[in-house]
Formats: C-alpha cells, sequence, structure tokens
C-alpha cells in the first residue's frame, strides 16, 4: 500500500499540503458550536450524492415526473432509502444551517476581520433557500404544484418587475411542464455550481482567517 501511495504522491503531492492542513493552529476555547458549519457541510454532501443517485432514475418532464417518483418508490433497489435520505439529510442541511448562522451571530463573529465571510455565508444561505424550493416542485404532486403556485405567485406581486419575474420563473403565466424543466434545471446545475463556488469562497476565507475563539 506504502508503494502504491508513494507513487501515486509523486504525481500530485498529497502528502505535504495535508500536513499543513493537520498543523494549523486553532483557537484553545471551542465547543460544539463550532461543528455546527461543518455538521451542515455533512449534511449538504449526503444530498448531494443522494440527489445524484435519484437522477439515474427521475425523469423531469410533463407526463413522467409523477411517474418515475412512483418507480424509484417502488421498483429501484433501495430507491424508497435514497429518496428518503435525499429528503432528510436536505431538511436537515437547512435547520443546520440556520443554526450555523445563529451561533455565528451570537458569537458576534460576522465582525472584522470575518465581515465578507459573512457576505459569503448570506449568498450560500440564499442558494441553500433556493435549492429547496426548487426542488419542492419535483415530484410533481398535488402538493409540490399548489405550494409552488403559491410560492411564485408572491414574486408576482413585487412593484413593477414582479409580472416579469413570475414570466422568468414560471416559464409562462402558469406552472406547466417548462416550470418543472427549469426548476429541475436549477436545482441540480446552476444551484450546485453557484453552492460550489460560494462553498470554496467560504472555506478559503476560513482558511486564511481561521475560526474564531469562545461560544
Ligand atoms: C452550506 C452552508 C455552510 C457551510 C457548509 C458552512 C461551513 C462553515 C464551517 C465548516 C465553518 C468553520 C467552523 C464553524 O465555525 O462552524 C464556518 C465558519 C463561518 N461561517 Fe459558515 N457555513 C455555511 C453557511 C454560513 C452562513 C449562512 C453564514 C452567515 C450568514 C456563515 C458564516 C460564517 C462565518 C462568519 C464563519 C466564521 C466563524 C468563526 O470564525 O467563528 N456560514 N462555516
Amino acid at each position: 500500500m506504502g508503494i502504491i501511495f508513494d507513487w501515486i504522491d509523486s504525481k500530485f503531492n498529497i502528502k505535504k499540503p495535508h500536513k499543513r492542513f493537520f498543523k494549523r493552529v486553532i483557537p484553545q476555547k471551542l465547543s460544539f458550536f463550532h461543528c455546527l458549519g461543518g455538521i451542515t457541510f455533512t449534511f449538504y454532501l449526503t444530498s448531494v450524492i443522494s440527489g445524484i443517485l435519484l437522477s439515474i432514475h427521475y425523469i423531469p418532464s410533463e407526463t413522467e415526473a409523477y411517474a418515475s417518483i412512483v418507480h424509484i418508490q417502488k421498483d429501484v433497489l433501495l430507491g424508497w432509502l435514497i429518496r428518503s435520505v435525499h429528503k432528510w439529510s436536505a431538511t436537515l442541511f437547512i435547520v443546520f444551517i440556520l443554526l450555523h448562522t445563529l451561533r455565528v451571530f451570537i458569537s458576534r463573529a460576522y465582525r472584522a476581520p470575518r465581515e465578507l465571510n459573512w457576505i459569503a455565508g448570506t449568498l450560500t444561505l440564499l442558494i441553500a433557500f433556493s435549492s429547496g424550493f426548487t426542488g419542492y416542485l419535483l415530484p410533481w404532486d398535488q402538493k409540490a404544484y399548489w405550494a409552488t403556485e403559491v410560492g411564485t405567485a408572491m414574486s408576482g406581486t413585487i412593484p413593477v418587475i414582479g409580472e416579469n419575474i413570475l414570466l422568468a420563473i414560471r416559464g409562462g403565466s402558469d406552472i406547466t411542464g417548462l416550470t418543472l424543466i427549469r426548476f429541475y434545471s436549477i436545482h441540480v446545475l446552476w444551484l450546485t455550481i453557484a453552492m460550489s463556488i460560494s462553498l470554496w469562497i467560504h472555506f478559503h476565507i476560513i482558511k486564511r482567517n481561521g475560526i474564531s475563539g469562545g461560544m
């Protein structure tokens, strides 16, 4: 094993940067509350992996979306489990992102030199909420349809630009197969890319500044 690892290391130079990672200095007064960000990340990764598995069988089409969900639930090997893992990891992701934000707020870790990380975090929060909202439509059942009807209608009440925003989100005046494809694309592609970029920024700043002590 050692020979194989050394050979891989000679090509990729993995050991040296990771040694630096484990030798990083962290404040002495860290508590469980400082794990909330890491727990959030774990739930995010779980939802991404289970989502990739779901995408193998899910069909984002007006006529087949609901049937493909029933197929995943009933016929696909462990499909019911993968779907539950996706739903619960996504739910816990939102719960823990809020707890993490609360911890940062209470311990006032948003102050200089971490103010840019608070801004990057806020962006991450918006992306997380948008992921939840777009994912909710995908089962294409009554609950999904009417929740999206109400949720998207709210944007139509914004003065002056509301009507255009509503048309852009729905892909027309009503919720149709076009809305479903739009939401699917935003859910699996656009928001995943946006989240990867914003998390990279978030982690890069943490690496630069370190974690604040206290609480
Ligand atoms: C996917 C969402 C997020 C993940 C995975 C994440 C992850 C993390 C991790 C691992 C840390 C270092 C350990 C810790 O303090 O918990 C951290 C720190 C921090 N996060 Fe987040 N975070 C997320 C969202 C947010 C949000 C929504 C905000 C605020 C609006 C935020 C603001 C901060 C700040 C200011 C720090 C530095 C805290 C300190 O140094 O004490 N994060 N984040």
